[in-house]
């Protein structure tokens, strides 16, 4: 007879990472969905729910009752910053909804995905014990539900692991799919999106040494993780939290001239405008603690590849008329 498989439940299952990470584990597991916007009709298990909605949330994770639960759903667009309530509701409250469900049924697992935005600027790569300094409030809501979530896990006996993203990119195949962020602020698909419109690409910084530098991780590598640590919690039945990143970074004007090189013939144009209020100089993700623990690495996330895919995935939305808004 075969094993029964293991109930997991993604939140934010129709953004970007949930949407691939619900192709990448369709078969291993039995999946629910959960988002408050619905990505495509008769999706298997999905159900329409906002997580702010304590009473919908405790009935449907009764129903459901998952061996993990991965939460994803987040108010993550950093184009709203100015709306802080929209990040409190859809950060804090949700998250402390899901906690209290958990807490009512017995939920034993969490995975969370947190960000490496909640680290201070620094010149060194990023472990899980250096420095935080929160500075808007996207990174304050994911710092305090980290919190949140490490003081109930004693409370109410449940493990976790917590999930610092560095910047995910990129896109899967088999079947297609990519970030549908509206709009889409992230640079890499930007950089893509310019050049296959033929526009140019707004580099903010005011010259070359100046230009922000990121650490970019491929969905596929980002998705083999979640994976990873879902075994860990079965398995292991202990907490942790891990930085999840490529272990290198690049500024954005290197990444505007790997580009040129490798994809576009120089033909891509770009101009400095004013550097952004309050933008972190750099972010350099140290893998090492993940690569230990889960025994994980990144396969797809050099340069080229991430470029690649990212490409085909736009090409891919072009052609099937997916609608696509990028930030300018
Ligand atoms: N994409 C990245 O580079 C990155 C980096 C660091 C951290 N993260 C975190 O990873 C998670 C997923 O990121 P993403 O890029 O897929 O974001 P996304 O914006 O594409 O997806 C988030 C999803 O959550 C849903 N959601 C928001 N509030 C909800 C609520 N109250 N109830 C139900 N659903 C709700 C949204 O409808 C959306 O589909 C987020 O928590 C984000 O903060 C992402």
């Amino acid at each position: 007879m075969k094993n029964k498989k293991r109930k997991i439940l993604i939140t934010g299952s129709s953004g970007f990472i949930g949407n691939c990470l619900k192709n990448f584990l369709d078969k291993k597991y039995e999946l629910y969905l959960i988002d408050k916007k619905k990505l495509k009709k008769n999706e298997k298990n999905f159900i329409l729910l906002n997580l702010t909605n304590s009473k919908k949330v405790l009935r449907i994770i009764n129903i459901i009752r998952p061996d993990i639960i991965i939460h994803l759903a987040a108010q993550s667009n950093l184009e709203e910053i100015k709306k802080k309530n929209k990040y409190i509701q859809n950060n804090i409250i949700a998250t402390n909804n899901v906690l209290q469900a958990m807490k009512l049924y017995n939920i034993n697992n969490i995975i969370f995905s947190s960000s490496a935005n909640i680290y201070s600027d620094t010149k060194k790569k990023v472990t899980e014990k250096s420095n935080v300094d929160p500075k808007n409030i996207y990174s304050q809501t994911k710092l305090s539900c980290e919190k949140n979530i490490i003081n109930k896990s004693k409370l109410f006996k449940f493990n976790y692991i917590i999930f610092r993203f560095f910047n995910v990119c990129s896109a899967l195949k088999r079947p297609y799919c990519g970030s549908l962020h509206l709009p889409e602020s992230s640079f890499i698909p930007i950089i893509v999106n310019k050049f296959l419109k033929n526009k140019t690409i707004k580099l903010y910084s005011k010259g070359i040494k100046d230009s922000p530098t990121r650490d970019y991780i491929h969905i596929f590598d980002l998705c083999n993780a979640l994976s990873k640590a879902i075994n860990y919690l079965l398995t292991k039945k202990k907490s942790n939290i891990f930085n999840i990143g490529s272990n290198k970074s690049i500024s954005s004007f290197d990444l505007i001239s790997f580009f040129n090189e490798k994809f576009a013939k120089n033909k891509l144009k770009f101009k400095f405008t004013k550097s952004r209020k309050g933008e972190i100089k750099k972010s350099e993700c140290s893998n090492i603690k993940v690569k230990k623990f889960l025994e994980w690495k990144p396969h797809k996330s050099e340069l080229e590849k991430i470029f690649k895919d990212e490409l085909d995935w736009q090409k891919y939305c072009i052609n099937k008329k997916i609608f696509r808004k990028f930030v300018y």
